[in-house]
């Protein structure tokens, strides 16, 4: 498969992704079960696995989608994150970040931050994908369908710049 410059070999088959989701789901089921989670979709590489996990959750439950924009300041503090769109009061609830993919885990650590500065009941992360090779911080991680090398993976919402997203199946970039 071709991606722009790219060549890309099938890597995780949408039947093992939807096994993993079920999972992932079955345990939130649980876990969550009295606690009216508001799980929080981050746009837009979770939309597809989001919308997945969704419709394996069976408890009261809400969802919204935030976005976050990184962008390098001209400050030496670096990256910083900005969220948009977390139209949601948060206060007292029980949050569930939903990531396609973690890779330095910087994005979700600083969505964290900012998270839990509204006071929210607990924040958890689920994610499908995890590259624990390439975490440069450390994350507490309760929810993770895959842990792969590190190495590039676009489809079911990953995209290679700007491309791939659609695609069903994960795929790794060949050597
Ligand atoms: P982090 O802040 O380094 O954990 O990066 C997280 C974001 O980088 C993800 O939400 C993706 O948008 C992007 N990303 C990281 N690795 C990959 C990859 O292998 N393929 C596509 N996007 C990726």
């Amino acid at each position: 498969m071709h991606i722009k410059d790219h060549t890309f070999g099938l890597f995780i088959p949408e039947k093992e992704i939807q096994e993993a989701v079920a999972r992932l789901a079955d345990r939130l089921n649980h876990d969550f079960r009295h606690l009216n989670p508001l799980f929080i979709g981050v746009l837009n590489g979770a939309f597809m696995f989001a919308a997945d996990l969704l419709r394996n959750i069976h408890i009261p439950s809400e969802l919204t989608f935030i976005k976050v924009k990184s962008y390098t300041g001209t400050q030496s503090t670096g990256t910083v994150n900005t969220l948009l769109g977390l139209d949601h009061p948060i206060q007292d609830r029980h949050l569930i970040i939903v990531e396609d993919i973690i890779d330095t885990g910087l994005t979700v650590q600083h969505l964290q931050e900012k998270l839990k500065q509204e006071k929210p009941a607990s924040i958890h992360i689920a994610t499908l994908l995890l590259k624990p090779e390439a975490l440069l911080t450390p994350l507490s991680l309760t929810y993770v369908g895959f842990e792969i090398p590190n190495e590039f993976v676009v489809g079911y919402g990953l995209d290679y710049d700007g491309q791939g997203r659609n695609l069903r199946d994960i795929y790794k970039v060949s050597e």
